[in-house]
């Protein structure tokens, strides 16, 4: 949420920061704004709307600083106006910053801050911490009258000063008009990352805006700030201890990140899904031995193997995939298991016996929700493990141990590849500790063999991309959608209906098929869309029975079926093949044509796919 990029190089910054801008604008994009800093002045420019609109507002040919910073907001304070866009400036000139995160303790500071002498011009969180640390720069003291210690540089202890008063989660860019040579970054639960360039530095929200310009960067840990000065960097604690910074390489690459000739990124990572499956399962499977290799939770697997409960935490569509996860272990383990949302889990004073596993369940990895979540269960002494796609963020470094699940950069606001491979990594878990358990070797073997088949399948399902854009042409004028399905494929339609309203903004609802007769069905008016996923399973009777009951109401069937099966055609007005496997592996096949219908929908009614309204890709506020 919000995307913060600062530079300081040899190199004009505006134009870097503008690019860095667009690579995080999935992260929020109500306003934007920049802060050059030349000859000891700023330069500042900002406006609601998209980076496209700040673009129209910069200096051709750009100002020639080397030195700035950037931002595209997700706005929490205060409305999305050119006021509230970051980049803020302290009351007394001199301090300018940007900010991710959320400042919880904001209005205590601010009215303190009033108090003092303060003055706002904003209704943000943001601009408490700049005129926090514009108050300590220009008193040079701390609240109890301490000055600032000779051996300390004083914009840093300012910024120290700062921080050490804050609570909350964030990451920060800071420049002080006095310093034209320095720049600080500070993480605090939000992610922050340094790149180390050839003579120059840059430092983003996440590793998309460093790429293009260097593959060597410092990922800073929580309560760390970096301080950067022309040539040189250093690291350390909000308590001034030197921190030794460790370079390491970005893993992703720049092709990951560009639309490759697709006109969306939804489009293209729906289309990614056979390769990015692929990775997700590779070297995981020894399908010879019919086991599950691990690597990074190979270490617990004994434990888990006896644990008496599994609780699943997420937040959205990885909440779905925690659900099909829910089924899997009970299924396929028999280990009790529960999915809860992150954002209850948290104040629910939970119980959690001894011996329970918490399974976090996250594309970015930094969701605030789960983050609390985990510290919930942590606190009460559970083993969390965690299902993760970005590889060094804040949850994968708290849990205990985990799976990455390797599928790239995922852009798109809207979760697809991420989904089926949070479904395939924990059915993977699921199929070893089943295995270990009681099932079969031959069974687990059979299970494993139809898993690496799945990103075969889907290849197939993505060839219909244009039969299911004429069913999403031909309904979409409808404002009420309904998704059903039943056993392994209710999480679908939860997931399904998601994904049409948060691209498309029709109002869908996603159900268990045989409850839409405990109150939805009233909704059902003439010609009213109704998605189902009757696929050849386990409930697939019932379901044509549900089915039944909506055309007889007039509703429209819209009916994801197994190839093959001619006897559901006098069910449906329009049909989506989709190749069959078992119950268990059905979500990772029947989302994906619910994947296609939206991405479809949303176009057709001319949205933004990549960044709907409202919405950002990862919620680092409550
Ligand atoms: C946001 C995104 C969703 C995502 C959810 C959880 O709401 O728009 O697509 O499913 O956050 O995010 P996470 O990164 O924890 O999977």
């Amino acid at each position: 949420m919000c995307g913060i990029v600062a530079y300081f190089g040899r190199k004009p910054a505006q134009p870097i920061l503008i690019e860095g801008l667009k690579r995080l604008e999935y992260r929020g994009y109500d306003s934007a704004g920049l802060a050059l800093l030349e000859h000891s002045d700023f330069s500042i420019y900002k406006t609601p709307g998209r980076i496209a609109n700040l673009e129209v507002i910069l200096p051709v040919p750009p100002q020639k600083a080397v030195l700035g910073i950037g931002h595209t907001r997700w706005a929490t304070h205060g409305q999305p106006n050119t006021t509230n866009a970051h980049p803020h400036v302290d009351y007394t000139g001199k301090i300018a910053l940007v900010h991710n995160g959320i400042i919880e303790n904001y209005a205590t500071l601010k009215k303190w801050l009033i108090k003092e002498g303060c003055t706002f011009k904003s209704e943000t969180d943001t601009e408490v911490a700049a005129n926090l640390i514009g108050y300590f720069y220009s008193k040079n003291q701390t609240r109890d009258g301490r000055g600032c210690p000779s051996e300390c540089d004083r914009f840093e202890w300012a910024v120290q000063q700062a921080i050490n008063e804050i609570v909350g989660t964030f990451g920060l860019a800071i420049l002080c008009r006095d310093c034209p040579e320095t720049l600080i970054g500070v993480k605090k639960g939000s992610p922050l990352i340094l790149g180390v360039g050839k003579n120059e530095f840059i430092i983003a929200s996440d590793a998309s805006a460093i790429i293009e310009h260097t593959s060597q960067a410092v990922y800073l840990s929580d309560g760390e700030m970096v301080t950067i000065c022309r040539d040189s960097f250093s690291t350390k604690t909000l308590s001034n201890e030197t921190v030794d910074a460790e370079l390491k390489e970005i893993e992703i690459s720049l092709d990951q990140i560009e639309l490759e000739g697709f006109s969306h990124y939804m489009q293209k990572e729906i289309a990614e899904q056979p390769a990015s499956l692929e990775t997700c399962l590779n070297g995981r499977i020894d399908l010879k031995n019919g086991r599950v290799v691990l690597g990074g939770i190979q270490s617990r697997l004994r434990e888990l193997t006896r644990t008496k409960r599994i609780i699943l935490t997420a937040c959205g569509t990885a909440w779905h995939a925690g659900l099909v996860g829910e089924f899997l272990f009970e299924q396929l383990a028999r280990i009790p298991a529960e999915v809860e949302y992150a954002s209850e889990f948290r104040y629910r004073n939970p119980i959690l016996e001894e011996g329970t596993v918490v399974i976090a369940i996250s594309q970015s990895g930094e969701t605030a929700d789960t983050l609390a979540a985990i510290e919930q269960a942590k606190e009460r002494g559970a083993t969390v493990l965690g299902a993760v796609n970005v590889v060094g963020s804040t949850i994968a470094r708290m849990t205990d141990a985990g799976v990455y699940l390797r599928v790239g950069p995922e852009i798109g606001v809207a979760s697809t590849k991420a989904f089926t491979a949070q479904v395939a990594v924990l059915s993977m878990l699921a199929i070893e500790l089943g295995r270990r358990r009681h099932l079969s070797n031959d069974v687990a073997e059979g299970l494993l063999k139809e898993l690496v088949a799945i990103p075969n399948k889907i290849k197939s399902i993505l060839t219909q991309s244009e039969i299911i854009r004429d069913i999403a042409a031909a309904n979409v004028d409808r404002e009420n959608w309904l998704f059903l399905g039943r056993g392994f494929n209710y999480p679908v339609a939860l997931e399904g209906a998601l994904k049409l309203k948060e691209i498309s903004y029709i109002h869908a609802e996603g159900l268990p098929a045989a409850e839409m007769k405990h109150g939805p069905i009233a909704l059902i008016t003439d010609g009213m869309p109704a998605v189902f996923i009757a696929t050849r399973c386990a409930q697939y009777d019932k379901i044509i029975g549900n089915i039944e009951e909506v055309r007889a109401r007039g509703g429209r069937t819209i009916v994801v079926a197994t190839e093959g099966d001619e006897q559901i055609r006098p069910y449906a007005d329009h049909v989506i093949y989709i190749p069959d496997t078992c119950d268990y592996f059905q979500p990772l096949l029947t989302v994906v044509p619910l994947q296609i219908l939206a991405y479809h929908a949303a176009v057709l009614h001319g949205h933004d796919v990549d960044k709907p309204r409202n919405l950002a890709k990862s919620v680092t506020v409550e």
